[in-house]
């Protein structure tokens, strides 16, 4: 490999969320970059399998856990001798208990914040030290197409992934004289586990036949196809990188063009 490919040589970065998805998708193009990455996940054996199909170190997480954050941004330094990346990835969709505001439970409110919005908090709070010892740093924050259309069909996930765009620009202008840089990811449909569990809860409520139902998600983008996960890890590789010096406090989407029409 040469080393105008080594995009993230010898960068220190966590990614929370790693066990699969976008998560597993960023941490591997992060290792082919030449990084050095800890992937974090609630599921342990799904996170202990990723991490050795991938070469990635890990740490079990629940992102939710205030105490376990300076053990894993400890846990990274000791690794890797600093911290340079933290990939807020971990989220949950919120499904399966009521989804419209009126159907929505408080319990389950709570948890979708919980998840999405406290975890990432915690997360920016935690490595925020560590960076600035490091002269700097990139956190990167995973909040969705969702943040900028109204979502009565999942209302908790919209409302916290527009909260965790809104704390990723606090973040910003807080870690600005530290070069500690802050920007948040807003994908479109990318079929996951998350997504697969989406199109089949709408096609249980609607009564309808699972690929009639995503044939119709998909027939709702203008490129007229789902993203994969690569087209958002690309993205994420470039704030992790040094090309994007210059970048904070932006939202960047990659939905082909979705948010375009709603
Ligand atoms: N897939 C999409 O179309 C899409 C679109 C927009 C935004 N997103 C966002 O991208 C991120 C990744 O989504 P995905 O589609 O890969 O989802 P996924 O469900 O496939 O993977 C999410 C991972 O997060 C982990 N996780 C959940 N709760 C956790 C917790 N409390 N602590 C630690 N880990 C936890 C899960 O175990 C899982 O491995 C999420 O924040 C999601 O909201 C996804």
């Amino acid at each position: 490999m040469n080393t105008k490919q080594q995009r993230l040589s010898n960068k220190a970065c966590i990614v929370t969320g790693g066990a699969r998805g976008l998560g597993r998708a960023i941490a591997e193009l992060f290792i082919e970059q030449g990084a050095q990455v800890l992937i974090t996940d609630i599921d342990a054996d799904a996170l202990s399998k990723t991490a050795s199909e991938i070469g990635a170190g890990f740490a079990v997480q629940d992102v939710c856990d205030e105490e376990q954050w300076s053990n894993i941004v400890k846990h990274c330094q000791d690794k890797f001798g600093g911290l340079d990346v933290l990939v807020s990835n971990a989220g949950l969709a919120g499904i399966g208990d009521g989804v419209s505001p009126e159907d929505t439970s408080l319990s389950s409110w709570r948890r979708t914040f919980s998840v999405n919005v406290e975890g990432v908090f915690l997360g920016c709070r935690a490595v925020i030290p560590a960076m600035r010892k490091n002269g700097g740093g990139s956190i990167i924050n995973m909040s969705s197409v969702a943040s900028m259309t109204p979502t009565p069909f999942l209302t908790a996930y919209g409302a916290s992934k527009a909260a965790v765009a809104h704390l990723s620009t606090s973040i910003a202008l807080h870690g600005a004289p530290d070069r500690i840089r802050c920007n948040s990811v807003h994908p479109g449909q990318v079929q996951t586990d998350m997504h697969n569990d989406l199109v089949a809860d709408a096609a249980a409520i609607a009564g309808a036949p699972l690929s009639e139902v995503q044939d119709g998600f998909e027939a709702r983008i203008p490129f007229g196809e789902f993203g994969l996960s690569e087209d958002i890890a690309n993205m994420v590789l470039f704030l992790a990188s040094d090309e994007s010096r210059y970048v904070t406090g932006a939202q960047m989407v990659v939905d082909g063009g979705m948010q375009l029409i709603n």
